[in-house]
């Protein structure tokens, strides 16, 4: 008898554990994530770090016609994609409502974290309400967003910028008639060099040994503004200029070709920004005397190591915060450098920015 009873109750707890292993089997496959809700964007970087998927980076950029934006996006595809994540870039040639449905385009493609160069520093401020809705964080590259809960701005110190070319050109020129030729007024860049530039002029302004007779705006930093506002000017003081500060070197180009237009150009010296090949070029051959180099390596690499970090989640501590008009944003700002006829070679050709050749290839023609 106890022999059958030990043999039924095995045969019972044999039924109790099979029984046991289907009811958990039930559970996994009816939501397919345990019931919990969707992963937040942190949630899933880890969850992809385990399975391999790479971290996505957006990078939505206002324009790719001045030459240096060509290079932030080459350096900064490069770097991070040796940082082992990948980057989807799309670029809205000038237009606010393209670069807006660019950026929603990233976020819907399922992006980790949405780097911006807007256009319009307050009309992208739609975006970074958009992005953090998905939970993704918004960084701000080179130029700030305005108005908005933005969680990074990475760039360079812009007022430094107008102080470096204003300080260049009025050690030339400490006396006389000065025009201002301005970026595009949508671009919170174009601000802060115009401020850094009157930082300087102001006192001399002041004491009255320096008039500025001409102030304007370049709608999109186009050369042609830049040509049309230096013809303005020319025409409004009977060619009578003694110096020109022209926010960066596709409007120095502009201008210079206004001067030349009057037999002016290498004439009346012209401060520009950007360090472009062409600037370079002018400062060689005389018809420009300065430019401000920002070394774009360093701050792509800059942006791709905290893109990356800012998307697996770790918390990104900043020495410098600037107010944006809504909050003080975590910023990290690096130095520009004022480049002349006398430090070319060892800071633009040095880095490689520019090759030896190109920059004095127009000195042998
Ligand atoms: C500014 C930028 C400059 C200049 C300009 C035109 O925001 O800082 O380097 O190139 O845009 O795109």
């Amino acid at each position: 008898m106890g022999r059958i009873v030990n043999r039924v109750s095995l045969i019972l707890l044999f039924i109790v554990l099979i029984c046991a292993g289907l009811t958990c089997e039930k559970d996994s496959t009816s939501n397919g994530t345990l019931g919990k809700a969707i992963p937040s964007k942190t949630e899933k970087v880890n969850s992809k770090s385990m399975i391999e998927e790479k971290i996505k980076i957006g990078f939505s950029m206002d324009t790719l016609l001045e030459e240096r934006w060509l290079k932030d996006k080459d350096l900064f595809k490069k770097a991070v994609e040796n940082l082992g994540a990948e980057v989807e870039i799309l670029a809205a040639n000038g237009d606010d409502s393209v670069q807006i449905a660019q950026a929603e385009t990233l976020i819907q493609n399922g992006v980790d974290l949405l780097v911006v160069v807007p256009h319009n520093a307050e009309a992208m401020a739609a975006i970074v309400k958009k992005a953090h809705s998905a939970g993704i964080k918004v960084m701000a590259y080179d130029r700030l967003v305005k108005n908005a809960d933005l969680d990074l701005y990475v760039s360079f110190d812009n007022e430094k910028v107008g102080e470096l070319q204003a300080r260049a050109i009025t050690k030339l020129v400490p006396n006389g008639k000065y025009v201002y030729i301005g970026g595009a007024e949508t671009d919170n860049n174009a601000h802060l060099f115009k401020k850094g530039v009157f930082r300087v002029l102001q006192p001399l302004i002041d004491k009255g040994v320096i008039t500025v007779v001409y102030d304007q705006w370049s709608k999109d930093w186009t050369p042609a503004n830049a040509f049309k506002n230096m013809e303005s000017a020319l025409k409004a003081n009977g060619n009578e200029i003694n110096a020109v500060i022209a926010a960066n070197d596709a409007t120095a180009g502009g201008v210079i070709q206004a001067l030349e237009a009057q037999g002016l150009a290498g004439e009346i010296p012209v401060a520009g920004q950007d360090a472009e090949l062409a600037g370079v070029q002018r400062i060689v051959t005389g018809t420009q005397v300065m430019t401000v180099y920002k070394p774009i390596q360093a701050l792509s690499e800059k942006a791709a190591e905290l893109a990356v970090e800012m998307a697996k989640g770790i918390p990104i501590k900043t020495e410098r915060k600037i107010n944006n008009g809504k909050i003080e944003v975590p910023s990290v700002l690096l130095s520009p450098i004022a480049v002349d006829k006398g430090n070319l070679d060892e800071t633009i050709i040095a880095d490689g920015f520019h090759s030896k050749d190109d920059v004095y290839e127009s000195q042998d023609k």
